[in-house]
């Protein structure tokens, strides 16, 4: 039996956002995230996938608290099993449990303090949680700059003095000496070159497999997604348009969306590069988004219905759910598993 890590239900977000011209006008509601519902296994690893600016960071700010959501729940279920409703947590539950979860980001750098020297920064939220003597606090930094492959006689150095990849391993390591039971990553690895983008892919999936860490991870980049990921949440304008296994998803999406997006993902068959699908249009205004699909107005497949009401997301086949009127009928394209892994 999988169980249950997080269970996310109808969490919405929403910014007032002022015009710059007209600074006497009232601002506009933006919703950014749009009734998103999912259920995470635990050990697993989501990837969240959608264009810039569907509300990805978003989605991961507020499961974290990094942000506070407009409404929704967030249902943690902590070791023992316990159901804790992670927003609303306070004091010393707060204390307890916020540090189950962490989460990381694209650009280490601007979220590594330049002053402070990596066994500090290291350190730090070590301090801040728990009552420890020096030498404690010493063994735990060097085995987790150790098991980050950090060199530890280079821990009173400044996050300057390394290359973007250690830089990614100083900020899993200050994720890490938490213990956390879940770890958003959000772009962990997509400033990095390719090879490092691997090495630090595979820390991830050795921690995974040591301390049975929970992922989430957001990314653009489709294939290393279908390499990492047990299951995949296709995210638009605000919504989680689709959402399946790894397998299931790639070889059979079922919204127009998710094939338009794996139609970019690089093939080794030159023949194949032609079946590209560019969507036309533009992406469509949070701010004014339009009627019914959100997708419609870039959609090959649109009727009348699709302009007129939104799809909810629904089962469409074992495990699989997708928000489109018409997941059963179409026949979309998806990419050979062993294909894009080649690729
Ligand atoms: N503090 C804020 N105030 C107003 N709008 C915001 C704020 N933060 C994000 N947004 C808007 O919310 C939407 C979603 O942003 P978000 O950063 O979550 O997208 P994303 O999917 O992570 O994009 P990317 O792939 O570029 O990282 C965007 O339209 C963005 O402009
Ligand atoms: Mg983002």
């Amino acid at each position: 039996m999988t169980k249950s890590i997080l269970d996310v239900v109808r969490l919405n977000k929403s910014f007032d956002v002022k015009s710059r011209k007209k600074l006497w006008a009232k601002p506009t509601r933006v919703q950014v995230l749009n009734d998103i519902t999912f259920q995470l296994f635990e050990g697993e690893t989501l990837s969240i996938v959608g264009e810039s600016g569907c509300g990805k960071t978003t989605l991961g700010r507020c499961i974290v608290r990094g942000m506070s959501a407009s409404s929704g729940e967030v249902n943690y279920y902590a070791s023992e099993g316990e159901r804790i409703d992670y927003l609303k947590l306070k004091g010393q539950d707060a204390k307890k449990y916020r540090k189950d979860i962490q989460m990381i980001f694209q650009d280490p750098y601007s979220s590594l303090s330049p002053r402070m020297s990596v066994y500090d920064i290291i350190a730090e939220p070590l301090i801040a949680n728990f009552k420890l003597r020096k030498s404690e606090i010493d063994d735990k930094v060097t085995e987790i700059a150790s098991q980050t492959g950090l060199n530890v006689s280079y821990l009173q150095r400044y996050p300057h003095a390394f290359s973007g990849g250690q830089r990614q391993r100083i900020a899993i390591a200050r994720a890490l000496i938490m213990q956390p039971r879940l770890i958003v990553c959000d772009e962990a690895v997509s400033a990095l070159d390719v090879s490092i983008q691997a090495q630090i892919i595979n820390l991830l999936k050795d921690l995974q497999e040591q301390y049975q860490i929970t992922y989430i991870f957001i990314s653009h980049d489709l294939s290393i997604v279908q390499n990492i990921s047990d299951r995949v949440a296709v995210m638009h304008l605000g919504r989680i348009v689709e959402l399946a296994s790894t397998e299931s998803m790639f070889s059979q999406p079922k919204h127009p969306y998710t094939e338009a997006l794996m139609s970019a993902v690089p093939q080794p068959d030159p023949e194949r590069k032609k079946d590209r699908i560019i969507l036309e249009g533009e992406v469509p205004n949070p701010a004014n988004p339009p009627s019914g699909c959100h997708f419609h107005p870039r959609c090959a497949y649109r009727t009348d219905k699709c302009v007129q009401q939104v799809p909810e997301l629904r089962e469409v086949g074992d495990g699989h759910f997708a928000a489109c009127h018409y997941a059963e009928e179409l026949n979309l394209r998806g990419v050979r598993h062993e294909e894009a892994k080649q690729a």
